[in-house]
This record gives structure tokens, C-alpha cells and sequence, in this order.
């Protein structure tokens, strides 16, 4: 079944914010209060990035698992804050590897403060993430956060391994996405879950909900990346080809484009060639690359929508279908 056809209740994007609405305010005052530093320079930084605001996807899907599975208070406004805090921080170093300059619709940090300020703050903000989760004193939360976070890792340098690589293919491709995106949603709405006192079996519920809509969520950035609209999305498009990074649409013209195209395609991604953009989207294109793309997106949207089969009908549940929905329909 696909999600077209999925009956089952789903709130749209602006319902959920509703919603979410009072959780994601306390969530983030905590941000705000839990930034500030004796250090100038990092409150200059660490408030360009997060005042831009972003989505508040993961701190969202933390406040509505736990919800889901059974309600929530201040110990989920501090898991979803250090969640956020630790997404922040690997945009701060992502930016800096991938050389981007627009992030939330501004200049990077490290397009207006440079490399070295860009990697340090992110620094701090993983610290201070780790002080956050500390303050929680449960062992299983700093485990599963630690655990998490040397995946992200992992995930950051697998990556930079298939850089600049035109054997880069599908299943490579979904290792790394697992690492340097999925494990964190997963880690979120098992947090979340954990936190309301929920078993094992929900627990694990959770964390395959948001490890599928991680998937899907990456997949869908990777397609946005060639087609969306540079300033609804808020970042440069074609980024990930001019670093040399094959991701789905691209992998899947490589290997269905016929031999010239393919030599040539292997040839742009060796170089991280961005001026051959134009050839890249006809390739895309032509072999269908972005809808099969968003045919995978779905279907890992789909498996989130199941992996809640079972879990007692409740708003937040309506709220976490919707938002799989939303991870692949989205525009920015
Ligand atoms: C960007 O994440 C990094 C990816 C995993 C694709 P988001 O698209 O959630 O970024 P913000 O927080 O909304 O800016
Ligand atoms: C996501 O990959 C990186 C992180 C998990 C931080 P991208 O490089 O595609 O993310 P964007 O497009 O810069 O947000
Ligand atoms: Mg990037
Ligand atoms: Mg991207």
C-alpha cells in the first residue's frame, strides 16, 4: 500500500505545528537559555544559526513520540533540545566540509566567520549537549546518545570516503545515509519513548518509525538538492555535485544511462564538476533519477507509517504519520 492510499489518520503539516505548538515553545526557551556562553564569539554564532530557526523536525519528533507513547514533560523538552542541539552542531561542521554558503536562508557560519570559528562552536555545541544529557543522570539516554553520536561520526567520514567516487552505488549510499542522518531520528523517538516510560517493544516501535523517515528524509534532500527552489529550500542547489558526492539521483543515472553518458557522468563525479550541471539534470532526467528517487523516498515513508501499526490511536500518532508524509512531499 502506498501512502496515497493509506486511510489510517494523518495530520498535515499545519496541524501538527498546532499541535506541537506549546511543547516546541518550552523547547525551544530551553535552547535559547542552554546557548549562551562567557564567550562572545560563540553566541554570535551559535545565535545566527539557530535563530535562522530551521524546521525543528527532530526535537518535534521527540516531544511526539513521547506523547505517542504516553506523554510527555520537561525531561522530553531537554532530550529534544540536545537532539536539536546535536543536529546544530553537525550543520556546523557539514557546512564547512561540503564548502556551502547559504544555510536557513543566511550565509554559513563559516562563509561570514570562516572555517576554524565554524568547527569550534560546533564543537561547543556537541559539549554542551553532552552537559544537557548529563543533567539527566539515566545511564540508557546517555547511551544511546553517545552510541548515536559516534555514528553521525562514522557516517561524516564513510561519506568523505565516497567522495569524488563513481563506484559510489545504492547500497553504499544507504550506509552512509543511515549513519549521517537516520541513527539521529531513530535515537530521537526512542528517547522520546524511553522518557514516557514505555517498554521495550514500543520503544523499538519508535526507533524503526524514525529510522525509515530518516531514510526518507535524506532521500528527499538529496532529490530537493537538483530540484527544488533555491529560496524556499534556503540552501544552494547542487551543492553535493560540486563536492563530488553521488547520491540517489545520481547513482541511479550512472547506472542506467547508456555507456558514453556513463563514462562522461563518472567522469563529472571524479571532479566534482558543478558547471556540467546541466548535463547531470538531462542524465537525471532521462533515466528518471529523481522519480525513482522519490519512488525510494516514499517507500521508506511508507515503513514508517507501519512501524506505528499497533501503537494506540492518539493525536500524536496521527501527527507522526503526517510528518512521514511530509518528509517526502516537502519543498524546503
Ligand atoms: C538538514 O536537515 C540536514 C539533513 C539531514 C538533510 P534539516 O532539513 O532538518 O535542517 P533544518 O534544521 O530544517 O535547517
Ligand atoms: C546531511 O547531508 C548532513 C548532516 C547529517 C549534517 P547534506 O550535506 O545533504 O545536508 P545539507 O543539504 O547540507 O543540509
Ligand atoms: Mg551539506
Ligand atoms: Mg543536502
Amino acid at each position: 500500500m502506498s501512502i496515497a492510499e493509506d486511510l489510517r489518520p494523518a495530520l498535515g503539516l499545519p496541524a501538527i505545528q498546532t499541535l506541537a505548538a506549546a511543547d516546541m515553545a518550552a523547547v525551544d526557551a530551553l535552547i535559547r537559555r542552554r546557548l549562551s556562553s562567557d564567550v562572545v564569539l560563540i553566541n554570535q554564532i551559535a545565535d545566527h544559526i539557530i535563530s535562522a530557526g530551521g524546521k525543528r523536525l527532530r526535537p518535534m519528533l521527540v516531544m511526539l513520540a513521547g506523547h505517542a507513547a504516553g506523554g510527555a514533560g520537561p525531561e522530553h523538552h531537554q532530550l529534544a533540545a540536545i537532539i536539536e542541539f546535536i543536529h546544530t552542531s553537525t550543520l556546523l561542521h557539514d557546512d564547512v566540509v561540503d564548502e556551502s554558503d547559504l544555510r536557513r536562508g543566511r550565509s554559513t557560519a563559516n562563509a561570514l566567520w570562516g572555517n576554524a570559528p565554524s568547527v569550534l562552536v560546533g564543537d561547543f555545541l556537541y559539549s554542551r549537549s553532552f552537559q544537557l544529557m548529563v543533567e539527566l543522570d539515566r545511564m540508557p539516554v546517555m547511551r544511546i546518545l553517545a552510541d548515536t553520536t559516534n555514528h553521525i561520526a562514522e557516517g561524516e567520514v564513510l561519506q568523505l570516503l565516497h567522495v569524488h567516487n563513481p563506484d559510489t552505488d545504492e547500497a553504499a549510499y544507504l550506509r552512509v545515509i543511515e549513519r549521517k542522518t537516520a541513527v539521529l531520528f531513530a535515537a530521537g523517538t526512542r528517547l522520546g519513548a524511553l522518557a514516557s516510560g514505555a517498554g521495550e517493544a514500543v520503544q523499538q516501535q519508535l526507533y524503526d518509525y524514525g529510522m525509515a523517515l530518516g531514510y526518507a528524509f535524506q532521500i528527499a534532500d538529496d532529490v530537493l538538492d537538483y530540484s527544488a527552489n533555491a529560496e524556499e529550500l534556503g540552501k544552494n542547489l547542487g551543492d553535493d555535485l560540486a563536492e563530488g558526492k553521488a547520491t540517489l539521483p545520481l547513482i541511479h543515472a550512472m547506472a542506467h544511462a547508456d555507456d558514453a553518458t556513463r563514462q562522461r557522468l563518472r567522469g563529472i563525479v571524479q571532479d566534482g564538476d558543478a558547471g556540467a550541471m546541466p548535463e547531470v539534470l538531462a542524465a537525471i532526467h532521462a533515466t528518471g533519477g529523481l522519480e525513482y528517487s522519490r519512488q525510494r523516498a516514499v517507500a521508506y515513508a511508507d515503513a514508517a507509517g507501519r512501524a506505528l501499526d499497533g501503537l494506540p490511536e492518539s493525536e500524536a500518532v496521527a501527527a507522526l504519520r503526517g510528518l512521514a508524509r511530509y518528509a517526502v512531499q516537502r519543498s524546503h
